[in-house]
Order: structure tokens, then C-alpha cells, then sequence
């Protein structure tokens, strides 16, 4: 069958559930089992959006909620009560979370399905919201007890089940360890290494590059980019650098009363070459 005539299948038969659904009829099983290629997949997005949202793809990558219902739903993860400055302990913002953590799932399907972990998890934004994108399972790795409590706390509220948070030293205590490979994807914010621990962030990137089989998504100072390159190559990843954002991080501090500007933040992922 040609594309034209998939698209018009996949129609009709959107149209047909949405007539089942205004007479209050029940919604039978797809009837037509499209080929996704570009074309239809781009058809099935257009006729999603104008849908009253009961379609959902079995083979998409599409996250099964919207970018904003997951921004919404961030916005409840707690922060940091005493935010320890020497292990840069600041959230990432639900808006940079929600987008990082879509960008993951849209483009790439490495977190739906997926064994995901998160370095440094600290209250534990990254790791809900890959638990509410329907990761298999996530762990959340972080030093700090108190984070891990309100982390902990904060899945509990939002009724997040499939996700743990474990105590550990991400720099020491995986250097022989059962985790070796164990995880899809890994995920993290690292510290920058901004407080006389410069170089932080590169060991916490080695640690995730020794977790994951497949890919790693990471946040580092646009800065950085050059060395990060040539470490990846190093780590024997393949490194791109897939988003560019701008991240006031003083202003989360929220007892920083002065001004201060933005810093420039790449978003990476690395493959491993296997
Ligand atoms: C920039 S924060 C990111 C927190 C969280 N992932 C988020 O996105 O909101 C970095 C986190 O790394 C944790 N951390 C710092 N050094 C660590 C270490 N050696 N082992 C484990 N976690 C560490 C901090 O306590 C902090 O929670």
C-alpha cells in the first residue's frame, strides 16, 4: 500500500472510533494496522492533535503525555530545604526537566520501556518525571540523606511507584559493582565542579558511560564543549551535543539575593559504541 492511501486508512479509521466516541458507542480495536513511516507517522501526529486524545500509538515513540501535562506535574516535585552550595545541590527547573526529559523520550524512545538511572538525583526531578514517561524502572543515585528523603517523599506524594532512590557516592562506589552496564539509558545534571571541585562533572560522566548499554544524556557548561569531545572519545562514546540552553543557577539558590546572569548549558547525548 502506498503512503497516500495509508494516511487515508489511518483517517477513516480515527474518524470512525470518533463517531463510535460521540454516539457514546464503545471504541472497537484498530481495524487497520498501518506501516509507520515519515508520512504516517506525521498524518497520525496532525490528526492526534485535532483528536479528542483517546488514540494512542502501540509502536510510538510519542510519550503518552503532553510536554506541558509533564511540566505541570514537575512543578510539584519539592527542592532542596538547605541546600549544601560545596555539593551544588540546586533543582533543575520543571520547564528545562520536562523539555530535557521529552527530548529523550520524542526523538530518541530511550526512556519509555527503559531502565533508567539518575546521577546525583537530588530531589528527584529527573527521575520522576522519567518514572511518569514510563520508564521500566528508574533509580535515583545521590550522596545527600536529607535530598533522598524529600526525594523520596516527593514520589510518594505523586504517586510514582516504579522508582527507587539509593544512597551512594557516584564517584567511588561504582568502581566495581553490579550496576556494570545494567542500565538503557542514563540520565543526570551534574555538579559543574564550580566549587573547587573542578573536573566533577567528567567523573560523573565516566560513572554513567559504566552504568549504561546504551545512551547517556548529560548537562555541561557550553564552555566545556571542546574537552567534553575529546573525553567522550576518550570514555569510547560517540558525544553530540543535541540542545543548547540558559540556566541561572544562582537564582536557585533561594537565599541568593544578588543578581546574577545566566550561564550557557549544553545538553549532550553519547552513545555507546559496543
Ligand atoms: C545539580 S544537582 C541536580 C539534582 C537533581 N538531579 C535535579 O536535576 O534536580 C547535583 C546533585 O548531585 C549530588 N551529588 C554531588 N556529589 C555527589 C556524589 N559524589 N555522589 C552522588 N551525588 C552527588 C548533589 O547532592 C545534588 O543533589
Amino acid at each position: 500500500m502506498n503512503t497516500q492511501q495509508d494516511s487515508r486508512k489511518i483517517l477513516e479509521d480515527l474518524n470512525f472510533k470518533k463517531q463510535q466516541l460521540q454516539k457514546g458507542l464503545p471504541i472497537p480495536q484498530t481495524q487497520y494496522e498501518p506501516q509507520f513511516n515519515q508520512a504516517a507517522r506525521a498524518t497520525f501526529q496532525q490528526a492526534q492533535s485535532t483528536s479528542s486524545g483517546f488514540f494512542i500509538l502501540t509502536d510510538s515513540n510519542f510519550a503518552t503525555i503532553k510536554l506541558k501535562k509533564l511540566e505541570e506535574y514537575l512543578q510539584c516535585v519539592d527542592s532542596f530545604e538547605n541546600p549544601k552550595i560545596l555539593l551544588e545541590q540546586y533543582i533543575t527547573p520543571s520547564h528545562i526537566s520536562s523539555h530535557f526529559l521529552y527530548t529523550i523520550q520524542n526523538n530518541y524512545d530511550d526512556i519509555r520501556g527503559k531502565l533508567v538511572a539518575d546521577l546525583g538525583s537530588g530531589t528527584g526531578m529527573l527521575s520522576i518525571g522519567s518514572a511518569i514517561l514510563e520508564a521500566s524502572h528508574v533509580i535515583g543515585f545521590e550522596i545527600d540523606s536529607e535530598a533522598l528523603q524529600i526525594a523520596r517523599f516527593n514520589a510518594d506524594e505523586m504517586e510514582v511507584q516504579n522508582i527507587d532512590f539509593l544512597q551512594c557516592d557516584v564517584l567511588t562506589d561504582f568502581i566495581d559493582s553490579r550496576f556494570h552496564k545494567a542500565f538503557d539509558t542514563v540520565i543526570l545534571n551534574p555538579p559543574f565542579g564550580t566549587k573547587k571541585n573542578a573536573g566533577i562533572d567528567i567523573e560523573f560522566l565516566k560513572t554513567a558511560i559504566l552504568l549504561s548499554n546504551t545512551s547517556i544524556y548529560s548537562l555541561h557548561k557550553t564552555s566545556t564543549r571542546n574537552y567534553i569531545q575529546k573525553k567522550s572519545k576518550e570514555f569510547n562514546c560517540k558525544g553530540e551535543v543535541i540542545a543548547e540552553l540558559r540556566y541561572n543557577l544562582d537564582s536557585s539558590y533561594k537565599f541568593h539575593k544578588k543578581a546574577s546572569k545566566d550561564i550557557e548549558v549544553d545538553v549532550w547525548r553519547f552513545s555507546v559504541i559496543k
